[in-house]
């Protein structure tokens, strides 16, 4: 017996529909916001996140499924979306697209992480990517249809919580500030924020070590390093927030973990799902396009986890559409309905009504008792007497009456359940 992965779930056939919902709600949100579907490769090369996604991030540093291919070069199962869509960008040339270019995906993400809780090792992604624009209008519209993805889904058990990290500018006195505070911890604290120390000293706020994470709480906040330009583009992005009509905490711990990030940074974030809460979580990147070798353009984006959606779902009970089930069941009684059956089946499938028939050579009482277990609305019989009259009885199910239809007209009497 071969078991799957550690980390990794199967979709089953009694669950997908759970799925397709997700689904379903991603695709609607992306059209009322007229944003265009990209898919990118599953596997790339590895440098593009070593240098999108950053090499001082636990992600690159330790979470990545990187391997050599039988021609020897580096590929990388992508660990997030935002790197792959980028390069997309620059290589399609969007550039020369009308701007702003909207996109979205919905992808399996691969990281190598300690199994829990709404934390897998392939999971799956919603992302959202706005490129082009600087405005603050771009940040409040990503976070507004991260906003109507969750309400799509029945979602109301969760806080959208955000901050500001800053520009090149802001980040360079505020590494000032933080190098200042952790230089005096530095012996007790982790070789990881050791060595972040000086390569990026942001990244030792989102350290998990126990010590650390104490040592961390007294930092000093960004928020309080934030230059003119990027104060006023937080205080816009707040004031259209509320024109929005969201309610948003700001919380200045919010760094995120991957390096991309510039100014506008957001999650929403659950207490019902354990220590995994943050269901959604983006920001600005503005700096990723250009460190990619492309001209500079401003980006900024999000991505949901779908686990953690449907675990948030599960765990509130929030109300999933019902199955849908096949319309009729035509049973046959002997070898020549069982072939009739088969052609009325064929024909209303042609017409779109979802209709079963067959496959087992079961008895006529065991056609029955399988309609029943599938929950079908309507039942046809035929028989003998069928075929002779071309008139079969369907009988519905869930009421128990029973109409003579011509076989002729099956499928224009069933047409108004459709
Ligand atoms: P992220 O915060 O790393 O951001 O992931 C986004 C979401 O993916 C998380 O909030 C979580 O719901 C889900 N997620 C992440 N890791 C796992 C895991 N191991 N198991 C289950 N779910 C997980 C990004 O990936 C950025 N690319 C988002 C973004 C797009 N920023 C700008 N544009």
């Amino acid at each position: 017996m071969i078991f799957k992965p550690k980390g990794t779930k199967d979709v089953l056939p009694d669950q997908s529909f759970k799925w397709q919902f997700l689904e379903d709600a991603a695709r609607s949100v992306a059209e009322v916001f007229n944003l265009k579907e990209i898919r990118t490769p599953i596997f790339e090369h590895t440098e593009l996140f070593q240098r999108g996604v950053g090499e001082t991030t636990d992600v690159v540093n330790k979470e990545m499924y990187t391997f050599e291919d039988k021609g020897g070069r580096s590929v990388t199962l992508k660990p997030e979306g935002t790197a792959g869509a980028a390069r997309l960008f620059i290589e399609n040339s969007l550039v020369n697209t009308p701007m702003p270019a909207k996109l979205f995906y919905i992808t399996p993400a691969f990281r190598y992480e300690r199994p829990q809780a709404g934390r897998l090792r392939e999971f799956h992604q919603f992302g959202i990517e706005v490129f082009g624009s600087s405005a603050p209008e771009a940040d409040a519209e990503v976070i507004s249809a991260a906003a109507l993805f969750l309400d799509k889904l029945g979602i109301t058990d969760v806080q959208l919580q955000i901050n500001s990290i800053g520009c090149r500018i802001c980040r360079n006195e505020y590494n000032k500030a933080l190098k200042d505070y952790f230089r005096p911890h530095l012996e007790s604290m982790c070789p990881t924020c050791r060595s972040r120390f000086e390569k990026n000293p942001l990244r030792m706020l989102d350290c998990k070590d126990e010590n650390c994470k104490k040592i961390v709480t007294g930092a000093p906040k960004i928020l309080n390093y934030l230059c003119e330009d990027c104060k006023e583009h937080f205080e816009k992005v707040k004031a259209l927030l509320e024109i929005h009509g969201f309610e948003y905490t700001v919380n200045p711990d919010i760094v995120r973990g991957l390096d991309y990030y510039t100014g506008t940074v957001f999650e929403f974030v659950s207490t019902k799902i354990g220590a995994q809460g943050t269901v959604c979580g983006g920001g600005r990147y503005d700096n990723l396009l250009e460190e990619l070798g492309s001209s500079s353009v401003p980006a900024i984006g999000f991505a949901a986890g779908l686990e953690r959606l449907l675990l948030l779902m599960e765990n509130t009970d929030v109300k999933f559409p019902e199955e849908k089930k096949p319309l009729i069941y035509v049973a046959g009684m002997d070898e020549n309905s069982r072939k009739k059956a088969v052609e009325i089946a064929a024909g209303l499938r042609k017409n779109g009504v979802s209709a079963e028939t067959d496959l087992m050579e079961r008895s006529v009482k065991a056609q029955f008792k399988y309609a029943d277990k599938l929950g079908v609305k309507y039942v046809a019989a035929i028989g003998g007497n069928e075929l002779e009259t071309g008139v079969v009885n369907i009988k519905n199910m869930m009421d128990g009456t029973v109409s003579a239809v011509n076989f002729d007209n099956i499928y224009l009497y069933l047409k108004k359940e459709l």
